[in-house]
């Protein structure tokens, strides 16, 4: 396959894509702490169907998006960097192989020719075997946050506590008793993630799915994504609230950066994840305001790209699209502080400040100085352990 050069397209894009659909779990109020679950082929589907849309967005020389230069049906793996929280059971990182599945799908254009003249073709009718690099939880708080953060468990107390949760308590209350008999033995509790059950039951349990009132399931949805919405952000950018994102927001701006320059292979960077930092991401970067219909959960199988180009007068800029779920055909574009497009420069003016870029600095970030390998640092100089002395960050 020849790839086609163009002037126009896309330089690069760094994807954000929630993992697919999956077994039961269980998320601790209190803490968010959880384990992964396990894919079903409903979420193989899914995500090979988001690989396939995102394979006649970028890889379409066609599209207006196309990415210059990317290889478009064989698999050049340099121009890949895929990523994917591995903690507990294999759904997202089962999720990042049924993306890939889609995105570069089997193709006998891969066969090679050996020496003695036989021509080998990868099994499965040209299977093309994409690394990912698998994040486990013990390796790197990037992925995970929220989980043994103590000030976040500090941030679930206050926001439990808050009037505007109290209220929504006192509102839901009727539709939660309501639901008792639909929870099993689960905690019918505003804090708790009862959409997960009722979803879960409602799309596995065939008696579940012929007895469950109608409206239910959207109203658990609604509930859930109004809580969720209230925990994935911060009164400020920089709250712990916000912490899904602002874990990930290194690697999103130094692929961007990478992505500038002309020694750089990397044309697509895909993070496969959870659906904790599309919300902050959505608040930290004030695209609610524009739509604020996206302040909730992001379905199975949803993106965010933010798509790297250069304009007219050669600067870098950055566009975001978000596609909820399997569902939407939309790829909708998205604001960043009010604008489709802005610089990449001011998209890192805006957004460097509230980054946390090492475990060092997640460490300090959740007043954690035991879990998660904080355990290696030197607190001697931490503001709050030691409030005379000064940082050492
Ligand atoms: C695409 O390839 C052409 C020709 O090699 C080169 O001039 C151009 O800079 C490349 N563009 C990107 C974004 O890699
Ligand atoms: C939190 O969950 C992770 C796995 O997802 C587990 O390794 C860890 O021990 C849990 N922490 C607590 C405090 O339960
Ligand atoms: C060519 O090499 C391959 C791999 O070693 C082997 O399987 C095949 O039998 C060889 N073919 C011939 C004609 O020697
Ligand atoms: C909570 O409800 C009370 C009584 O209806 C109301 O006065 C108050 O403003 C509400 N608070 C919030 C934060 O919504
Ligand atoms: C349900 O959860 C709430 C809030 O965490 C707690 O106060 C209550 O005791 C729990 N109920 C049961 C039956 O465990
Ligand atoms: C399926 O749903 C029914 C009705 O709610 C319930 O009684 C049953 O325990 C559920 N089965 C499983 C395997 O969860
Ligand atoms: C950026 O490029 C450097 C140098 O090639 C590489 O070490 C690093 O892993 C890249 N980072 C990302 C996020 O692409
Ligand atoms: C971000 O989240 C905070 C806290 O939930 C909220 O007050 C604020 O309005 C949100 N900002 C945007 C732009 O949605
Ligand atoms: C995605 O769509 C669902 C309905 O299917 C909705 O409840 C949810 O709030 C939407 N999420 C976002 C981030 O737009
Ligand atoms: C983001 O929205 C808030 C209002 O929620 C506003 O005060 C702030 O100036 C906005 N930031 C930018 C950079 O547009
Ligand atoms: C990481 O963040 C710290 C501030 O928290 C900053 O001083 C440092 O330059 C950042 N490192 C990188 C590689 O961005
Ligand atoms: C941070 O954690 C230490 C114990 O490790 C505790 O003594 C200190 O009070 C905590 N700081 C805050 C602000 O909660």
């Amino acid at each position: 396959m020849v790839n086609t050069t163009t002037t126009a397209g896309l330089i690069g894009v760094v994807l954000l894509a929630r993992h697919g659909d999956r077994t039961a779990y269980y998320q601790d109020p209190n803490t968010y702490n959880s384990t992964q679950a396990y894919i079903t082929p409903l979420g193989e589907t899914q995500e090979f169907e988001l690989g396939s849309f995102l394979r006649n967005i970028y890889l379409n020389p066609d599209s207006s998006s196309f990415i210059q230069n990317i290889s478009t049906d064989v698999v050049n793996v340099d121009q890949l960097a895929v990523r994917a929280d591995a903690g507990g059971g294999n759904v997202i990182l089962n999720s990042a192989y049924a993306l890939l599945q889609g995105l570069y799908p089997s193709t006998s254009k891969s066969e090679m020719t050996l020496a003695n003249g036989t021509t080998v073709l990868s099994p499965l009718g040209g299977y093309q075997y994409v690394p990912v690099e698998s994040l486990e939880f013990w390796q790197s708080p990037a992925l995970t946050s929220w989980m043994e953060c103590e000030y976040f468990q500090y941030h679930l107390t206050r926001i439990y506590a808050s009037s505007a949760f109290i209220n929504m308590s006192t509102t839901a209350a009727p539709f939660l008793t309501a639901l008792k008999p639909y929870l099993g033995g689960v905690n019918n509790s505003l804090t708790n993630m009862i959409y997960d059950h009722v979803n879960v039951q409602y799309t596995y349990n065939k008696t579940y799915y012929e007895t469950l009132p109608p409206t239910f399931l959207e109203q658990a949805r609604y509930y859930a994504d109004w809580v969720q919405r209230n925990v994935f952000t911060d009164s400020a950018q920089n709250g712990v609230g916000q912490i899904p994102i602002r874990t990930l927001l290194p690697e999103i701006i130094w692929a961007l950066g990478n992505m500038t320059k002309a020694s750089n292979k990397v044309k697509m960077s895909i993070q496969e994840i959870d659906y904790k930092p599309f919300i902050s991401l959505f608040n930290v970067t004030n695209a609610t305001l524009a739509d604020p219909d996206i302040a909730g959960i992001a379905d199975y199988a949803s993106v965010v790209a933010l798509e790297l180009s250069q304009n007219s007068q050669g600067q870098h800029e950055v566009s975001m699209k978000f596609k909820n779920g399997t569902e939407s055909s939309q790829f909708r574009q998205l604001t960043m502080f009010g604008n489709t497009s802005i610089t990449l420069d001011s998209f890192i003016h805006q957004l460097d400040t509230i980054t946390i870029n090492s475990t060092n600095n997640w460490c300090f970030s959740c007043n954690q100085t035991v879990l998660r390998g904080c355990s290696v640092f030197n607190y001697s100089n931490d503001p709050f352990l030691n409030p005379t002395a000064t940082t050492n960050t």
